[in-house]
């Protein structure tokens, strides 16, 4: 027995020290290949100042002499030449990839870095270049909120989603919005952010919807052009994402899009194209998908060809966090930066430079646009960055972007809660507002205002009988209340159980308030796809909730409103009939509560648009037949082994069908593109909202010059309460001989605040080589002769005038 236990003892003890010994490989081959191999690269942070012939400068190089690249006098082109002349071919490739995710995971020494940062450009620091912060994202900057050692905080502001703020229709909104979160990256010393997200929202269960803006390219393009020039006007820099054809999370990167050439340039890149001309974002950031056998980061037909010599894109491209597969084809097929950067790709970029298969020209290709974005950057201006903006200024700026985007799709004479006192608050998601989506497009915000707590900064009065109800039921299901945060959340979801009234509850509750509110909530994210079971569909507790609570309010004479805290379409058309009114409320952001407090209270009148179809079923899209149904999220142990050992692509025999690869079959015929054509009906059209107030479309008058189109309107108000309109034109063209929509999105503007009577003329521009199709033969845009319509109206479903041009 002595000896079999000691041999037990010894097996165990054995197994403990192997289980170390690799467990201490394994992190050292992390740590080396991942999070710290920078070696003798770390940033010279004491550079003198000189003064030579009445000019002061920052001495980079320490050779007490002006050089070109440190006069800022001088053009960047002088400054880039100089740098690439003095640069060895070992800094040039050093510069190439960032300096891995140490910082991103919270790996700083206290005191270095910016905690939080998910990637760099790296330092050069016998030049004395310095260091470039990235870092996410889309409704607001992402980094660390605390700090080893620190007691204060560095909170960030969550603005509303993408999809929120595409349904403003209101340029000038969001480029405040982009303002207020670039000055936010100036203060906290980040240089660029990586965002706004311009994909395409190709079907409803995509996981990430919420980051990107629309179905429709011409919404996506414009507002993400006013989000560019809001964000850059700082002097801050963008990574317009993810170029392209990103459109599912599922096997994300392996994913190859199969795609006609058609779609991509009239659809998916179309987006791309428009925010690049309006506003040269000053990086792209590649997907990780392939598009028809290649992936995007080695593609130089969509790096090179498309983005640089079609549309002028003049500046850096960064790989998505460790996508791609080979360094050397990222690189020359113009994919400039490789991001995070890993050891393994510095070696590659080294070899394939050594046995000649990336040449030097290649190579200062790629590193002259990155020294270019650094020479823009605070840092060459040795800035100190103050850790200090102005939180509530953006509170207000979020607050007041979220209402303007969040849509009203149905009103009974409910709406605005006039006379109201007591609201019963139903539903979880009531209590526990939802702010954003989750990944890396989430926010570290310091706090989020709830509905409940909207509704009572507005001076409602919250019903404590629901209250109650609420709180038993979260006491009893604790642990499916836990959120996650930040990137976690991507791992864990979040999938609180919903609650539910007895009759006798119900019965109380109504007696005692004055109207009910509940809200429905959803939440998704980075790393997995929705489902149509209990997320675009309601949940059966979900339903019940609806149906019995609306019956209860209405039989006692009182309205029933239903809030969609939601970040992507669900499913409204079998049950829009019950409530008295609902709000699509979004996710708006830090502010969100207050936000919908200012809808229902009345003090915002209504005037978000839909940027997307909400159709009568998940099927009628074109793209269901081909999108991956079964969601699904990333793992942990995926993440690592993917990072470890890369993702191989399985055996051609092996491949699924919209895992490995998705076929884009439904071509150009994406959102209402699509139930147009097929003549669907569909549950809220793409353009639809509602008002308090009612507008009338007049004197339009559209007329051809010098390849222009013309359209001006004149929208009054026609109704009791002040409000917006948004007027969208569309254009149709007349006995076509081809394949075409039959109404695509070309314009659209958005009124200031008319009072009742008050009208305003909107004059919207659209270049007649905006009319043109993708000629698949010819590879090249076409213009039909002949005549088109030109549509103008409150949705794609409310054309109000309409009139006819020839070309
Ligand atoms: C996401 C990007 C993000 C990057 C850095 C990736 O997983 O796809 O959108 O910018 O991580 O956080």
């Amino acid at each position: 027995m002595k000896k079999f236990l000691k041999r037990f003892l010894i097996i165990v003890s054995s197994l403990v020290v192997l289980i170390a010994i690799i467990a201490f490989i394994g992190w050292s081959y992390i740590k080396s290949s991942f999070l710290t191999f920078e070696k003798d690269y770390a940033e010279n942070r004491t550079i003198k100042e000189l003064t030579i012939e009445g000019y002061t400068f920052l001495d980079r190089n320490g050779n007490d002499q002006l050089d070109d690249y440190e006069d800022d006098r001088k053009s960047s082109d002088v400054r880039v030449a100089d740098l690439l002349s003095q640069m060895t071919m070992e800094e040039k490739i050093h510069l190439l990839k960032g300096s891995g995710m140490a910082s991103g995971v919270g790996m700083n020494e206290p005191g270095q870095g910016i905690p939080g940062a998910v990637g760099t450009i790296v330092p050069t620091p016998r030049l004395g270049i310095p260091t470039v912060y990235l870092s996410d994202g889309p409704a607001g900057l992402r980094i660390q909120p605390t700090r080893e050692g620190e007691d204060r905080t560095y909170y960030c502001t969550a603005f509303p989603i993408a999809t929120l703020l595409a349904s403003t229709w209101n340029e000038t909104l969001v480029q405040e919005v982009g303002n207020a979160m670039g000055n936010e990256a100036l203060e906290y010393g980040i240089d660029v952010i990586l965002g706004p997200g311009a994909n395409i929202h190709r079907n409803p269960l995509c996981g990430r919807n919420f980051e990107y803006y629309s179905e429709d390219p011409v919404l996506t393009g414009n507002i993400g052009a006013a989000m560019v020039n809001g964000i850059e006007r700082n002097g801050i820099g963008t990574s317009l994402k993810h170029y392209v054809a990103n459109n599912q999370e599922t096997e994300r990167n392996l994913n190859n899009v199969i795609i006609s050439e058609r779609a991509l340039r009239e659809i998916y890149l179309k987006g791309f194209e428009i925010v690049v001309k309006k506003s040269q974002p000053w990086t792209i950031m590649s997907s990780y998908n392939k598009v028809n056998g290649t992936y995007t980061s080695e593609s130089e037909y969509l790096l090179t060809d498309v983005l640089r010599n079609d549309w002028g894109f003049e500046g850096l491209v960064m790989t998505d966090w460790f996508g791609g597969r080979n360094a050397a084809a990222q690189i020359s097929a113009g994919n400039d930066l490789l991001e995070p950067g890993t050891k393994k790709q510095w070696d590659a970029l080294l070899e394939a430079h050594e046995k000649g298969e990336l040449t030097e020209e290649t190579i200062d290709r790629s590193v002259s646009r990155i020294l270019r974005l650094v020479l823009k950057t605070k840092k060459m201006g040795n800035l100190a960055y103050g850790n200090n903006p102005n939180l509530e200024a953006h509170a207000k700026t979020t607050r007041q972007s979220a209402s303007e985007g969040m849509v009203l799709l149905k009103n009974n004479n409910s709406l605005p809660l006039l006379d109201t006192k007591n609201i019963a608050l139903l539903g979880i998601t009531s209590y526990n507002f939802i702010a954003g989506g989750t990944g890396s497009g989430d926010v570290n915000e310091a706090y989020t205002i709830s509905l409940e707590q909207g509704l009572m900064n507005a001076g409602f009065e919250i019903n404590e009988t629901a209250k109650r109800v609420y709180k038993s039921h979260r006491e009893a299901n604790q642990e499916t209340f836990q959120q996650a945060e930040g990137i976690d959340a991507m791992f864990n979801p979040y999938a609180p159980i919903e609650m539910a009234f007895t009759a006798e509850q119900l019965k109380e509750i109504v007696e005692s308030s004055d109207v009910g509110i509940l809200t429905i909530g959803r939440n998704a994210g980075e790393g997995g796809d929705r489902v149509e079971e209990d997320d675009f569909l309601l949940k059966q507790s979900e339903k019940e909730m609806i149906s019995n609570t609306a019956k209860a309010f209405q039989a006692a004479g009182k309205k029933l409103i239903v809030v969609l805290n939601i970040g992507g379409v669900i499913e409204t058309a079998s049950w829009k009939d019950i409530p008295d009114a609902i709000l699509l409320a979004w996710q708006g952001g830090q502010e969100g509560g207050n936000s919908v407090a200012d809808i229902l209270s009345g003090k915002v009148n209504p005037s978000g648009k839909l940027p997307m179809t909400f159709p009568m079923n998940l099927d009628d899209h074109a793209s269901n037949a081909n999108f991956p149904q079964e969601g699904g999220h990333l793992s942990y142990t995926d993440l690592i082994s993917g990072l470890l050992f890369g993702k191989e692509d399985r055996p051609e025999a092996e491949k699924v069908q919209n895992r490995d690869y998705t076929k884009y079959d439904e071509g150009i015929y994406v959102g209402y593109r699509h139930f147009d054509q097929a003549n669907l009906e569909v549950s809220y059209p793409f353009g639809y909202g509602l008002s308090y107030t009612d507008f009338e479309f007049s004197e339009v008058e559209v007329s051809v010059e010098d390849n222009m189109i013309t359209a001006v309107v004149r929208v009054q108000n026609t109704g009791q309460v002040a409000g917006k309109e948004v007027v969208q034109v569309y254009t149709e063209k007349l006995k076509s001989t081809i394949d075409r929509p039959i109404q695509e999105l070309k314009a659209f503007a958005k009124t200031g605040l008319l009072e009742p009577g008050a009208f305003e003329h909107l004059t919207l521009k659209i270049p007649v080589s905006e009319l043109r199709y993708w000629d698949g033969k010819s590879g090249d845009w076409a213009l039909e002769k002949g005549a088109y319509r030109v549509r103008i109206g409150t949705s794609s479903r409310d054309i109000r005038q309409m009139a006819e041009i020839v070309l």
